[in-house]
C-alpha cells in the first residue's frame, strides 16, 4: 500500500491505491486543513516534497486554482488528490 508521509506532523500513514487525501486526513489526524472541500477555497494545500508522479494527475480547475494563488510548480490542494504511491508532503504555509 503506498505511504504519505506528512513531515510537517512527523507521521506516515498508509491507504489503499487510490485513496482520496483528503479522508486519509480524515481517518487520521493530520494538521491538514480543510474548508470547501471542493479545490475553490485554497485551505488544503500541500507541498509535494517527493512523489508529485504519485499523486493523480492535476484537473484544469485546480490548475487554475493554483495559478490564482501564485502557487509554487509543487504545490496541491489536498482535496483533490487520490493517492497513487509514496508521497512525501507538508503542509504549505
Ligand atoms: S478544501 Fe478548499 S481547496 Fe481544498
Amino acid at each position: 500500500m503506498p505511504k504519505v508521509t506528512i513531515t510537517t506532523d512527523n507521521k506516515t500513514i498508509e491507504v489503499p491505491v487510490g485513496y482520496a487525501m483528503i479522508d486519509m486526513c480524515e481517518d487520521h489526524d493530520t494538521s491538514i486543513l480543510f474548508g470547501c472541500r471542493d479545490g475553490a477555497c485554497g485551505a488544503c494545500m500541500v507541498r509535494v516534497l517527493e512523489g508529485a508522479d504519485k499523486l493523480s494527475p492535476m484537473q484544469d480547475d485546480e490548475r487554475d486554482f493554483l495559478e490564482t494563488m501564485a502557487a509554487e510548480a509543487n504545490e496541491r490542494l489536498a482535496c483533490q488528490c487520490k493517492v497513487l504511491g509514496d508521497v512525501k508532503i507538508e503542509v504549505s504555509e
